[in-house]
């Protein structure tokens, strides 16, 4: 069965954070959001994903994102773990710098379809998938990653789509593979040639394919 699907409103959901109980939809405000769940706290690879989303948080403010992480264990264990993922990221005794949802009763991550079924605890319990869910400033999903716990996820994968996302809701352009800021994007193929030429003054080039068909059209932003 699907979860929640891209363009849908996403769950404002009532939870137990680091921070305290949060209403999601509150805790964005006007912002971006990004949640990212873990399947246990003091695991190994959430530990080393956990210091690079702090070591990376500024990028993340940057782009107006605000983050929270998710794992299936209480308050009190995400803070002593916190302690643990900053060590490890070379930051000890700094504050992780977003928040932890505890999912302790699992009630959360079935809710968003978040649960693996092939990872399971010491009492056969599922553990969380590695999620990422991006979400708009209103509070539509705009993007779903699924990666399965034995899978550490890239960061800086994540913030190259976050750019394109940001880019592509304001401009009518999509982004190619591996594009990074700054790069060539691909004008949207609903828009006339005419049109493109009124919206993109840097002017767009049409390569030349065996179809004879003109689909692939580049401009500079
Ligand atoms: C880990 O974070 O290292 C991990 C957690 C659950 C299953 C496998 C690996």
């Amino acid at each position: 069965m699907p979860g929640i699907l891209l363009g849908d409103v996403f769950p404002n959901f009532e939870a137990d954070t680091t921070i305290g109980k949060i209403k999601f939809h509150d805790f964005l405000g006007d912002s971006w959001g990004i949640l990212f769940s873990h399947p246990r706290d003091f695991t190994p690879v959430c530990t080393t994903e956990l210091a690079c989303a702090a070591k990376v948080a500024d990028k993340f403010k940057k782009r107006n994102v605000k983050m929270i992480a998710l794992s299936l264990d209480s308050v009190e264990d995400h803070h002593k773990w916190s302690k643990d993922v900053m060590a490890f990221g070379d930051c000890a005794g700094s504050p992780l710098p977003y928040p932890i949802i505890a999912d302790e009763n699992r009630e959360l991550s079935v809710k968003l379809g978040m649960l693996d079924p092939d990872e399971t605890d010491k009492d056969g319990m599922p553990l969380t998938a590695r999620c990422v869910f991006v979400i708009g400033p209103d509070k539509k999903m705009k993007l779903s990653l699924l990666y399965p716990a034995t899978t550490g996820r890239n960061f800086d994968e994540i913030i190259r789509v976050i750019d394109s996302l940001q880019l592509t809701a304001q401009k009518k352009v999509a982004t190619p593979v591996d594009w990074k800021p700054g790069d060539k994007v691909m004008v949207i193929p609903t828009l006339s040639d005419a049109e493109a030429e009124k919206l993109f003054p840097n002017g767009v080039t049409t390569t030349e394919l065996p179809s004879g068909k003109k689909y692939l059209r580049q401009t500079q932003i």
